[in-house]
């Protein structure tokens, strides 16, 4: 059997949150090793597509297939299971526990998970802040090591939204290579960015987004043609 070029198919998804609808019919695709990135304005739906993938809000409707399985309907956990794992805006560091003990915590669900070893190679500024508190860490600490936890787990599908907010550039750039190495080691990223210029450093293609839906797509070498559009987009 031919292998599906694509790992993740979004079609007309919907989500709310309560009473409050959100997505209004959400179409792209991941493609197997790609790096995709979803562009768009504060408020647009970004966050809320990457924790609907996950199965992270009230209420969905659509599609979600995850290396062809139907996840509208499962659990989060179900959901985690099969090979996805989400890296939150808001990093979600465990302050009262140490880097090594923040690292542990996620579950190992599937082969091909990172042991801390692996996961201090791609981070080596993490090494020497083992033992340090969560709160003692600054925000590229605790970003690198919300991203490290992740990759415990065995997912091949990452979800990373926005990792570079508020982050000094030079940190941004480690964050970068980090992704490519990521990708050369096969993984799949689902990236949510506000910027742009960092985005173009790792990104395959780009989706755009507004009213909680798709509204353009273009891949990176066309990024310089689409670049006036963005603007408009993304009102920067
Ligand atoms: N937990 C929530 N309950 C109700 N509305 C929410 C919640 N989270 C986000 N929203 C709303 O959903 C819309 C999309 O938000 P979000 O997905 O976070 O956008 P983005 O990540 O693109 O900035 C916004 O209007 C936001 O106010
Ligand atoms: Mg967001």
């Amino acid at each position: 059997m031919v292998e599906a070029a694509n790992i993740l198919d979004v079609k007309g998804l919907e989500a709310w949150y309560g009473e409050s609808h959100i997505l209004h019919g959400v179409d792209f695709s991941v493609r197997r090793g790609e790096v995709v990135t979803l562009l768009g304005r504060n408020g647009a739906g970004k966050t809320t597509t990457l924790k609907s993938i996950m199965g992270m809000v009230g209420k969905r409707k659509g599609s979600v297939t995850y290396e062809g399985t139907e996840t509208v309907g499962l659990s989060s956990d179900r959901i985690a299971r099969l090979g996805i794992a989400i890296c939150p805006e808001e990093r979600g560091i465990f302050a009262s526990l140490d880097v090594r003990e923040n690292l542990m915590l996620p579950p190992k669900i599937m082969a091909g998970g990172l042991d801390v070893d692996a996961i201090l190679e791609l981070f080596p500024n993490l090494r020497e802040r083992m033992a340090s508190q969560g709160t003692k860490l600054s925000g590229g600490e605790q970003q690198m090591l919300a991203i490290g936890r992740i990759l415990r787990t065995g997912a091949k599908l990452l979800m990373l939204d926005e990792p570079t907010e508020g982050l000094a550039p030079v940190i941004i750039e480690q964050i970068g290579l980090t992704i490519k190495k990521l990708k050369d080691r096969g993984f799949t990223i689902l990236l949510v960015e506000q910027n742009f210029r960092f985005a173009s450093t790792v990104a395959d293609r780009y989706y755009v987004m507004e009213h909680g839906q798709i509204i353009d797509t273009f891949a990176n070498s066309e990024l310089e043609a689409n670049m006036e559009k963005l603007h408009a987009y993304l009102g920067v």
